[in-house]
């Protein structure tokens, strides 16, 4: 006989998740990036599916295969992560955990950039993007009931990570040391800690599967 999985905590309860890196476009063949892998965004929207929820995962461009079962919007930019976000509420929780590039090219060139013989290498004027979870943070009544971010730090974690939770509107940060010693960046385990107004919980370090099963399981009771 089939197995038809029990409905799950998270039944009828809708969650947006976005996951890996954001491309963004210096010219036709040029962009800048960064190391996020996709691997944790993805184990979420996997974990939380599990639990029965209805799951949208904006995804950034990466090598990961698309989690079975899940809506999956795919995006290069920062500007489309927000827009198909935004298009994808309302949500129940919203689970922030892509790498989204900080920095756009501000003039993307309509033709690839040459080199014109000086020696002297061009400008590349930035200018930011859009910040994803703040804008969803603070959507008044279109806000997902619980808004979980992450902070990517390299030093001063649980600060930085107190101050992104205030600055956000987040209601929970998951707070990871992202420096290149701990292999987290395309690596298979991770060391987070839980950031929220009730304080800090660490955990210990973790497969990114066992990240995303936590995660989900507290996401379920908080929506309870
Ligand atoms: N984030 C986002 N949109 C951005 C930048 C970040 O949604 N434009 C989200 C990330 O998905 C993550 C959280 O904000 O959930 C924190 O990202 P992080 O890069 O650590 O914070 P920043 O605010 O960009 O600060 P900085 O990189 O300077 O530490
Ligand atoms: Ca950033």
């Amino acid at each position: 006989a089939m197995l038809v999985p029990a409905p799950g905590p998270l039944a009828g309860r809708h969650v947006v998740i976005t996951s890996g890196p954001t491309h963004e476009p210096i010219d036709p063949v040029r962009y800048i990036a960064n190391r996020s892998s996709g691997k944790q965004g993805h184990a979420i929207a996997a974990a939380l599916a599990a639990l029965g929820a209805r799951v949208t995962l904006v995804s950034g461009p990466v090598t990961v295969p698309d989690p079975k079962g899940i809506t999956t919007v795919h995006v290069e930019t920062a500007r489309q992560m927000l827009a198909a976000v935004e298009a994808a509420l309302p949500a129940d929780a919203a689970v922030m955990a892509a790498a989204v590039a900080d920095w756009r090219v501000a003039a993307e060139g309509a033709e690839k950039i040459k080199k014109d013989g000086s020696g002297r290498p061009p400008a590349l004027a930035l200018t930011e993007n859009p910040d994803i979870l703040a804008t969803v943070g603070h959507l008044g009544d279109r806000r997902p009931r619980l808004v979980v971010g992450f902070a990517a730090e390299t030093e001063n974690l649980i600060a930085n990570a107190q101050a992104k939770l205030a600055r956000k509107g987040a209601d929970w940060i998951v707070a990871n040391d992202v420096s290149p010693e701990t292999g987290v960046m395309g690596g298979d385990a991770n060391t987070v800690r839980i950031v929220s107004a009730a304080g800090v919980e660490d955990w210990p370090t973790l497969d990114k599967g066992e990240v995303a099963r936590r995660l989900a399981a507290r996401i379920a009771a908080a929506l309870a």
